[in-house]
């Protein structure tokens, strides 16, 4: 969801206001996806790296993931939505951590769209915590190094369990991947647009699918192997 600072700027205003924009169009593309029946949708609201930030932001974005918490997770829950939470956690203000946990036990059985919210996360991160763990149980004696294999690995990622993505949008015009979902991103389609978050509504988005409706998706296969015309 990249844009947020340019959209403020451009309207005049501070950093954070262009993130409250940000939590609205969020809000309108989560309320669109659970329409279109997508099984799941993961947002990338705060990035390892942006601790870096001015604390002035860092603070300002904490404070307005528990506001927005507390403000939509009802209507999320009444609509079916199952939230769940990828990233680094303990470093997360307390509230925030807890808010988070609430957030994923209220909804825990809903069946509607998966709302996965990556919060400090990284793709480095990910895969490092993934070989940690796997690391700990070969240890404890539980697994050999044999016994590690993609699926192994798939099953210590962040978002073991859940599919990987089809499709990959990046806002804002920059043309590259800034450490989201490396492993899970292998196979996906990506879509970059010049549109600045706050102002990617459901138009945008329509136009993101209409794009993921014409690839032809071979995962490494020719196009014969899969049935398509073409070589
Ligand atoms: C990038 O814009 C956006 C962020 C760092 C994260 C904040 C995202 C939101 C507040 C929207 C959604 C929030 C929730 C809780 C779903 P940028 O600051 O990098 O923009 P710039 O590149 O134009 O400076």
């Amino acid at each position: 969801m990249d844009g947020n600072g340019r959209w403020a700027r451009q309207h005049g205003r501070n950093r954070l206001a262009g993130h409250r924009a940000g939590v609205r169009t969020a809000r309108e593309v989560v309320e669109y996806c659970g329409k279109q029946e997508i099984e799941v949708l993961t947002l990338f609201a705060f990035s390892s790296e942006n601790w870096s930030r001015p604390a002035e932001e860092v603070n300002g974005l904490m404070r307005l993931f528990v506001e927005a918490l507390q403000r939509e997770v009802r209507a999320l829950d009444d609509n079916g939505v199952r939230l769940r939470f990828i990233g680094e956690r303990r470093n997360l203000p307390t509230m925030l951590q807890k808010r988070m946990a609430d957030a994923e036990a209220l909804t825990s059985s809903n069946t509607g769209l998966t709302l996965v919210l990556a919060l400090a996360y990284g793709g480095h991160w990910d895969i490092v915590e993934a070989v940690r763990s796997i690391a700990e149980r070969v240890q404890a004696g539980e697994l050999s190094p044999e016994n590690i294999d993609e699926v192994l690995l798939e099953q210590h990622i962040a978002l073991a369990g859940l599919p990987a993505p089809d499709l990959l949008i990046r806002t804002g015009g920059e043309k590259r991947i800034s450490n989201f979902l490396l492993w899970n991103i292998a196979y996906s389609e990506i879509y970059f647009s010049d549109t600045l978050w706050p102002d990617f509504g459901v138009d945008c988005v329509e136009e993101a699918l209409q794009f993921f409706s014409q690839r032809q998706r071979r995962f490494g296969l020719t196009s014969g192997q899969i049935g398509a015309t073409g070589d």
